[in-house]
C-alpha cells in the first residue's frame, strides 16, 4: 500500500480524504491545534522546519497532499505576518522536505488568486492578481513550489464544504443548516459568486490526479457558479427549513476587512480531461452532503 501524508488532517478537506481512502492508503496525517480521534496522526507545526523535515523523513511517504492553511481571509488581512509565516514559510518547509525525500506533493490553493474582474470563467492560463492579502500569501506559496523543480500538482478550488471537519468547525452550509433549524435569521451575501466545491468531490480529484501522474497547476471546483445567498436558500429546500429567514446582504453593507473577488467561476476542463474525474453539479453535491450530514448529526 502507497504511504499518503496529509498535513491539516484535522481540517475540512483533510480529515475527509482520511475518511475516504483509509482502506487505500496507509495513511498518516498532521494537526496542530486540533488532535483528531485518528489514528496514525502527530503533531507538525509547519512553520517548524527541522520538525517538518524530521517528520518527512521518518514516515517517508509516497505522497503529501498539504490542506493546512490560515484560511481566515479577515484574519489574514489584519495579521500579515501570522498569514504569511503560515501559509508561505510553512508551505516552503512542507514543498522542500518533499522535494528532499523524492515524494509527490499536492498543494491546496484558492480562487482567491484571481481578481474577479474577468466576466467569463478563469482557466489555469489565466494571470492571477489577488485582491487580498490571503489570496497573495497562496499566489506566492504557489511560486515558491513552482520555483522548486520537483513533482507537484497545485490546486485552485473554492468554497470547500462538507462535514467532516473533525474539531467541530462548521462549514458555510453546515452553519446555514444549524441556524435555520434554530429558526434564527440571517444575512447572506448576495453579490459574491463561486463555485461550490464538495470536500468528497475535491478529494478524488487530488487522488486521480496524482495515480494518472498529471502533475501541474489545476483549477478544481464544484460545476456550478452561484451566490452564497442562493446557495443557501438550495440548502434551505433540500433541508425542508424556512428560507425566508435569509436575508440578502451586499458586499458593501458586510464591510469585511479583506476584499472579496466578486465572481470567480473556475474553468475546469483541464482538471476533469486529466483525472477522469466528473465535477458535481451543486444540486447532487447538496444531496451527497446531506446524506452525510444527517450521519454526522444524527
Ligand atoms: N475552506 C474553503 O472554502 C477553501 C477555499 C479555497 C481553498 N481552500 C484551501 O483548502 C485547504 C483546506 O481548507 P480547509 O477549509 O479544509 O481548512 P481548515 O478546515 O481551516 O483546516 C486548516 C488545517 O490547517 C492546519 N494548520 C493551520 N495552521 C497550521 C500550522 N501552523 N501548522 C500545521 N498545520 C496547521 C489546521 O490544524 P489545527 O486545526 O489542528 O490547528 C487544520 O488542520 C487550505 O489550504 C485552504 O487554503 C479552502
Amino acid at each position: 500500500m502507497r504511504k499518503l501524508l496529509l498535513i491539516g488532517v484535522s481540517g475540512l478537506l483533510g480529515n475527509k480524504i482520511y475518511q475516504s481512502n483509509k482502506d487505500r492508503y496507509e495513511i498518516y496525517g498532521t494537526y496542530n491545534f486540533h488532535k483528531p480521534k485518528l489514528i496514525n496522526t502527530l503533531r507538525l507545526d509547519v512553520t517548524e522546519r527541522n520538525d517538518v523535515s524530521k517528520l518527512l523523513n521518518d514516515i517517508k511517504p509516497d505522497l503529501v497532499i498539504d490542506a493546512h492553511a490560515l484560511s481566515n481571509v479577515d484574519y489574514c488581512e489584519l495579521h500579515h505576518e501570522d498569514a504569511w509565516k503560515i501559509n508561505v514559510e510553512g508551505t516552503k518547509n512542507v514543498a522542500e522536505a518533499c522535494k528532499v525525500n523524492g515524494c509527490k506533493y499536492i498543494f491546496i490553493s484558492t480562487d482567491y488568486v484571481y481578481d474577479g474582474y474577468k466576466t467569463t470563467t478563469y482557466s489555469e492560463k489565466d494571470k492571477p492578481h489577488p485582491i487580498n492579502y490571503y489570496g497573495k500569501t497562496k499566489f506566492i506559496a504557489e511560486k515558491v513550489i513552482e520555483a522548486l523543480d520537483m513533482d507537484y500538482i497545485i490546486v485552485r478550488t473554492a468554497v470547500l464544504f462538507g462535514v467532516s471537519s473533525s474539531f467541530g468547525k462548521l462549514s458555510f452550509p453546515s452553519w446555514v443548516i444549524q441556524q435555520l433549524k434554530l429558526k434564527n435569521k440571517i444575512k447572506v451575501v448576495i453579490d459574491q459568486y463561486s463555485n461550490p466545491t464538495l470536500v468528497d468531490n475535491l478529494g478524488e480529484f487530488l487522488l486521480y490526479l496524482y495515480e494518472k501522474d498529471r502533475f501541474g497547476v489545476f483549477n478544481i471546483s464544484g460545476k456550478d457558479n452561484i451566490s452564497r445567498f442562493e446557495f443557501s436558500k438550495m440548502l434551505a429546500k433540500e433541508f425542508n427549513l424556512d428560507e425566508r429567514l435569509i436575508e440578502p446582504i451586499t458586499t458593501a453593507e458586510l464591510n469585511q476587512p479583506a476584499k472579496r473577488p466578486q465572481k470567480v467561476s473556475l474553468n475546469i476542463s483541464k482538471a476533469e480531461k486529466a483525472s477522469g474525474v466528473h465535477a458535481l453539479g451543486l444540486e447532487e453535491a447538496i444531496k451527497i452532503f446531506k446524506i452525510s450530514y444527517k450521519s454526522d448529526y444524527k
